[in-house]
C-alpha cells in the first residue's frame, strides 16, 4: 500500500466518482457513524472554533458543516491527492475561511498553530502507523480541543466477506485493535455496522 497507490485510486477519473460513492456508503455502509460525525460537529463546531481536517478529500465534512449553517473561525483541510483536492476547492471557493492544502499528513511538522477541533475521516486505514500520526497530530490540538476519528476496523466475518474487495481496491487496510491501544487520550470508542467503523474521540484534559 505505497502511497503513490492510493493517490492513484482516489486521482481515478479526476476523483469525480467519490461523491457519489459516498453517498451509497453514508446509506448502506455505515449510517450510524455518518451520523455521529455530524453529531460530533453540531456539538463542537462554533463560531470561535478552529478546524483542521486531515485527509478532507472531496470536502465532504466541511460540506456538512455548511449545510448544518455551523460557524466556525477558520478551517484547513489535508490531503495528498491533488485530483481530490481540486474538487473540495470548487466547492468552497467563496469562503475565505476555508483553505485546502495539498499535504501527506504522516508530517505535519510544518504547522505551527493549535486548532480547536481536530477530524479525520475514513482516512487511517491507508496510513501504515495510525496511532503514531495520531499521536503526532495531538501536538496541533489546543489544550481544551476535541479530536475525533472515523476509520475502519475489521468486522465480523459475513461483513469481511463483502468488504475485504472494496479494501483490495481501495488499498486500504483495517485499522489492527493494536494500533488503537496505542493511541493516547481516548475518551470515547465506539464501534458500528458489526465494527466495520470505529470511531475515537481525543481530548487532552479530562
Ligand atoms: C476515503 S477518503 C476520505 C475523504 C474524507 N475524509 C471523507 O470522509 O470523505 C481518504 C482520503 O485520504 C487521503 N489520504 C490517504 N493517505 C493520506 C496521507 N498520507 N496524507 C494525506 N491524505 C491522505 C486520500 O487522498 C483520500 O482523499
Amino acid at each position: 500500500m505505497s502511497n503513490r497507490d492510493v493517490r492513484k485510486v482516489y486521482s481515478f477519473f479526476e476523483a469525480r466518482w467519490y461523491d457519489s460513492f459516498k453517498e451509497v456508503w453514508n446509506r448502506f455502509g455505515t449510517p450510524k457513524a455518518e451520523k455521529k460525525i455530524r453529531i460530533f460537529l453540531k456539538e463542537y463546531v462554533s463560531e470561535e472554533k478552529s478546524i483542521l481536517e486531515l485527509g478532507c478529500g472531496t470536502g465532504k465534512n466541511m460540506e456538512t458543516i455548511q449545510r448544518l449553517n455551523l460557524l466556525f473561525k477558520h478551517y484547513l483541510g489535508l490531503d495528498f491527492t491533488p485530483d481530490m483536492l481540486n474538487q473540495a476547492i470548487n466547492k468552497s471557493k467563496a469562503n475565505n475561511r476555508v483553505t485546502f492544502k495539498q499535504q501527506d499528513i504522516t508530517n505535519l511538522d510544518n504547522l505551527d498553530e493549535k486548532y480547536d477541533v481536530i477530524i479525520s475521516t475514513w482516512v487511517m486505514s491507508h496510513i501504515h502507523l495510525p496511532s503514531e500520526v495520531i499521536n503526532k497530530a495531538q501536538n496541533l490540538l489546543k489544550d481544551d480541543g476535541s479530536f475525533y476519528l472515523v476509520f475502519m476496523t475489521k468486522p465480523k466475518w459475513f461483513i469481511n466477506f463483502w468488504v475485504w474487495p472494496f479494501m483490495l481496491l481501495f488499498k486500504a487496510r483495517y485499522v489492527t485493535e493494536s494500533e488503537i491501544q496505542k493511541v493516547q487520550n481516548i475518551k470515547e470508542i465506539k464501534r458500528y455496522s458489526f465494527n466495520l467503523a470505529t470511531s475515537i474521540l481525543i481530548k487532552n484534559t479530562n
